[in-house]
């Protein structure tokens, strides 16, 4: 169809779709300058942990997938720097091996972007926003707003793991509004897992495809510190039988003993340090910066396990009443601060029961923000998965070894964020903000 052809509210759509992603491209730009603007060129070429890369790379390595995939690909435009290609291609050099590289000064890094991105407004106002897969609903440019995005929940570990005082700053996160503890119990029965229709969810999320989930529980928030704080209390981390076998020997090559970041006092106090501030455990937050590992243990302890993945999906989209699914637990609606911790508005998770609109239909709290919530599941294709567009985004990935992280922490952007969307890692990390919520199975319902 021609632009002539197009019917005056296609192109109001378009028009539409087409402000939104320049929305949300310029909304990741600010958070990506902000998170390298606050700390000096040394501090940007540094290593803050073998774990991350400087942050410089991250910045430049945004802006070499956004040449890639807009300028090149979407815009058939001639390169910006393709001399940089490998430098920035994540798969060429290991996270710990990034500092050694000749990486593009910060002036230069900064310039790049902003060039690349000169260039993506222009490919911006030629494209159709349609035609190819690539382009249509604007798939490429959601696909490399949320890349950005991951990359600066990325830069935002890199800046916990930093030692040194507070360079970043955000009002301290909502208290409870209502008391949310207990578990809500889910007839078993299917659901529709996945998605087809949502234009912008990536390759592991699709395609939707009929699940049966057994009748279980799942606990209405994630676990607390006050709760994790017991768990250490009554000897977790010396117990074997709380652990897996491989969890337990992890606990004791690392010597792991709390989160990471914690630290007890004299007192028995526990403190942590959150973006070089330290102060003592709010009882209330979900606890941040556990492995799966001591998810694991915790659950055991606690008489219960982790939900799966499907579990936990189905906790957050599905309706009883309708039997459809949600893009979010509150509906279709874009988040609100309202809804759920996210978006680095808060430098930490929200107490439980801060977000009672923010509930799914069946009642479960907080499934969105706050904390990554380890599942039970290892990364795993759905039915019918194809890779699309790059194998390197989840196919590599799948069936190592890696388990399921969902729902956002504080430190996701709404773009990156939806009741279907499959984070992963290994069981060991922790530096990520990762916690999670308990399940366990019922009979008979
Ligand atoms: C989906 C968060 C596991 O950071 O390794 C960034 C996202 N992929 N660049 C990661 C990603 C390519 C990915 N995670
Ligand atoms: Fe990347």
């Amino acid at each position: 169809m021609t632009s002539t052809q197009q019917s005056s509210s296609q192109q109001a759509s378009i028009e539409k779709l087409r402000s939104t992603v320049e929305n949300v491209l310029t909304r990741s730009r600010a958070r990506s300058a902000a998170l390298t603007e606050c700390v000096d060129e040394r501090d940007l070429l540094a290593q803050h942990s073998p774990l991350m890369s400087p942050l410089i790379w991250d910045l430049a390595h945004i802006g070499n997938q956004e040449e890639l995939w807009l300028v090149r690909d979407v815009g058939g435009r001639e390169a910006v720097r393709q001399d940089i290609d490998e430098l920035y291609d994540a798969f060429k050099h290991s996270r710990s091996s990034r500092p050694s590289l000749p990486l593009l000064s910060p002036e230069e890094a900064r310039s790049y972007v902003a060039t690349v991105r000169e260039k993506v407004w222009d490919v911006l106002s030629a494209s159709p926003l349609d035609g190819r897969r690539l382009e249509r609903d604007g798939f490429a440019f959601g696909m490399v707003a949320q890349h950005e995005q991951q990359h600066d929940e990325t830069m935002l570990a890199t800046h916990q793991l930093r030692r040194g005082p507070a360079v970043l700053h955000a009002p301290a996160a909502p208290r409870a509004q209502i008391r949310a503890q207990g578990e809500v119990i889910i007839g078993g029965g299917e659901f529709s897992m996945g998605t087809t229709l949502d234009p912008w969810a990536l390759d592991n999320e699709r395609p939707a495809h009929s699940r049966y989930v057994s009748a279980f529980a799942i606990d209405i928030a994630p676990v607390t510190n006050a709760q994790y704080v017991e768990f250490i209390a009554d000897g977790g981390y010396e117990r074997p039988e709380l652990w897996s076998e491989r969890g337990w020997a992890h606990r004791q090559d690392e010597g792991l003993r709390a989160p990471q970041f914690w630290d007890r006092d004299a007192d028995g106090t526990w403190w942590r340090r959150a973006f070089g501030v330290t102060a003592p455990v709010r009882p209330d937050q979900p606890v941040v910066h556990v492995c799966f590992y001591e998810a694991e243990a915790y659950a055991r302890w606690a008489g219960k396990r982790l939900p799966t993945e499907a579990e936990w999906e189905k906790a957050a989209r599905f309706d009883p009443s309708t039997r459809t699914v949600r893009k979010y637990p509150w509906g279709e609606s874009e988040p609100t601060e309202a809804h759920a911790n996210l978006g680095q508005r808060h430098l930490e998770p929200a107490d439980v029961g801060a977000y009672p609109i923010g509930a799914s239909a069946l009642g479960v709290q907080q499934l969105i923000g706050d904390v990554w919530e380890w599942t039970s599941s290892d990364f795993e294709p759905y039915p019918g998965f194809e890779p699309f567009p790059y194998a390197e985004y989840s196919e590599v990935f799948l069936r190592g070894d890696y388990k399921v992280l969902r729902g956002g922490s504080f430190g996701t952007d709404e773009v990156a964020c939806r009741g279907t969307f499959r984070n992963w890692d290994h069981p060991i990390r922790r530096q990520i903000f990762s916690g999670f919520r308990c399940a366990r199975d019922v009979q008979g319902v």
